[in-house]
């Protein structure tokens, strides 16, 4: 039986295509309403949750196997836990984003829920900015004048547009990965080889 912990919302949408595509039986999640634990017919235990907490949970050994975005792990870096399998979905991108007449405006106050990846992009280019964190809706930092830009993800783009904003630099790419620990990976080696190669074809 391997333990997954799968990112709650979109990626776990798009987790359940490709398990489907890849022959798993998806009948349970599919019929599992607002249960959080159930049994899929491949002896997976699977559990859904919010993103950083998917990560604790590989890092503690709570589950063995991990689907998160990439995104929340380069927040995260600092857990124990390693990367087997990008997935190809939940693609999307990082980027800096504002009003268009920031394009050749210094940038003071950034609003982001990714400080660490807002830190990192504004420590390369030798700028000193004041980072305020949100949990969502991010955004709103901009439009409401809170912030001079914002460090979000971008899939198609449509809720910057709605907003009246563009994205001023397109920092990195983002997908779905697959994570383990090492605890897990010693243990469970065949099984969760497996399920790897299952879901890589
Ligand atoms: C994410 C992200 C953007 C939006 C980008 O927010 O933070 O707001 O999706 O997608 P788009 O380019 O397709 O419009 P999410 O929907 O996860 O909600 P949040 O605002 O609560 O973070």
């Amino acid at each position: 039986m391997l333990k997954v912990a799968v990112t709650k919302g979109k990626v776990e949408r798009d987790f359940n295509k490709l398990l489907k595509k890849s022959e798993f039986n998806i009948d349970e999640i599919e019929n599992k309403d607002r249960k959080l634990l159930i049994k899929t017919k491949d002896d997976l235990e699977m559990c859904f949750l919010k993103p950083v907490d998917v990560i604790k949970f590989v890092d503690r050994g709570i589950v063995d196997i991990g689907i998160v975005g990439k995104d929340t792990m380069d927040e995260l870096d600092s857990l124990n836990y390693k990367e087997l399998l990008d997935l190809d979905i939940g693609k999307c991108y990082f980027a800096l984003a504002g009003y268009p007449e920031f394009k050749n405006k210094k940038i003071k106050v950034v609003a982001t829920k990714y400080p660490k990846i807002a830190i990192k992009y504004f420590e390369e280019r030798n700028e000193k900015v004041k980072i305020i964190k949100m949990e969502g809706s991010v955004e709103l930092g901009a439009v409401i004048g809170m912030a001079d830009a914002i460090v979000d993800i971008v899939e198609t783009g449509s809720t910057l547009k709605a907003n009246g904003l563009v994205v001023l630099d397109k920092i990195c790419d983002v997908s779905t990965r697959l994570i383990t620990n090492n605890k897990s990976f010693e243990n469970k080696n065949n099984e969760i080889i497996n399920v790897v190669n299952k879901l890589k074809i």
